[in-house]
């Protein structure tokens, strides 16, 4: 999230450190979200309108007795954020109807007993054009790549670096103006984690921290525009972009996904 302060560096507010029990209640949230995200992924199906999906999200979340996220989050209107092919991110759900060969990056948020899951993930509406195909293995393979740098020792940079890496290394462009953050009870809270970065720079990565890792990968130039309805961001030139985010604890033992799902 984030689009009108980028600052990686010198975090506004002190990084709260979660104690076992408040990582244990980010696990159980961050499983949640896991869960509902990838029974999205199931359920939908061309022919169906953004809209569709965000009822069937809100439904998800009823029947498992978990509170959406976004729903009035700074005045968000809907449960999830559904964008779709030159969408980036926090696209509002509407009439636009899903077709074969689209590809949709589906984000959603919880809470359950006051902690915050977020996790995102994109995919193909029936068959993608290899061109899409290609960009969303960049975008898991990045994530990936990110989350193995999540470690005691290294600095956020680090993970930052691992991000871009991959994606450009595919030929491909990250997003500047928005990027992953840390989570607890509240969904935003510090750092800031960009999806550029250079290694060995910033924070160094401590344990206790819980980071919802966001990759926003475009096919085409990384510069974005705004919608009119100042959520939905788009490529600027059209092209197709990829969102994916997890949710990872920094623990001795390495990094732990507390949103365990397949991309
Ligand atoms: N879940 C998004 C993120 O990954 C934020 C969505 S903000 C909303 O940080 F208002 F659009 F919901
Ligand atoms: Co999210
Ligand atoms: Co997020």
């Amino acid at each position: 999230m984030l689009g009108d302060v980028v600052n990686a560096v010198a975090p506004q507010t002190p990084i709260e450190l979660k104690s076992p029990r408040e990582i244990d209640l980010l696990r159980k949230a961050g499983h949640v979200a896991a869960e509902i995200l990838m029974d999205l992924k199931r359920s939908v199906a061309a022919g169906m309108t953004t809209q569709d999906v965000d009822a069937l999200a809100a439904r998800m979340m009823r029947e498992r007795g978990v509170k959406p996220a976004f729903l009035h989050y700074r005045g968000y209107p809907a449960v999830v954020c559904a964008s779709v092919n030159e969408e980036v991110v926090h696209a509002i759900p509407g009439p636009r109807r899903l077709k074969d060969g689209d590809i949709l990056s589906l984000d959603i948020g919880i809470f359950l007993n006051d902690y915050c899951g977020d996790t995102a993930t994109t995919f193909a509406i029936g068959k993608a054009s290899p061109e899409a195909e290609r960009l969303m293995k960049a975008g898991r393979e990045s994530l990936e790549a990110s989350i193995q740098a999540a470690v005691l020792g290294n600095r956020l940079g680090d993970v930052s670096h691992e991000m871009q890496r991959v994606v450009e290394e595919a030929g491909y462009h990250v997003v500047r103006e928005y990027g992953g953050h840390g989570i607890g009870r509240a969904m935003h809270e510090e750092p800031h984690v960009p999806c550029f970065g250079t290694s060995g720079t910033g924070i160094r990565l401590t344990e206790g921290m819980a980071l919802a890792l966001e990759v926003m990968a475009n096919a085409g130039t990384a510069r974005i525009l705004h919608k009119p309805d100042q959520w939905t961001v788009e490529t600027e030139d059209g092209s197709l972009s990829v969102h994916y985010e997890k949710m990872v604890a920094i623990t001795d033992r390495g990094p732990e996904v507390l949103t365990p799902h397949e991309n």
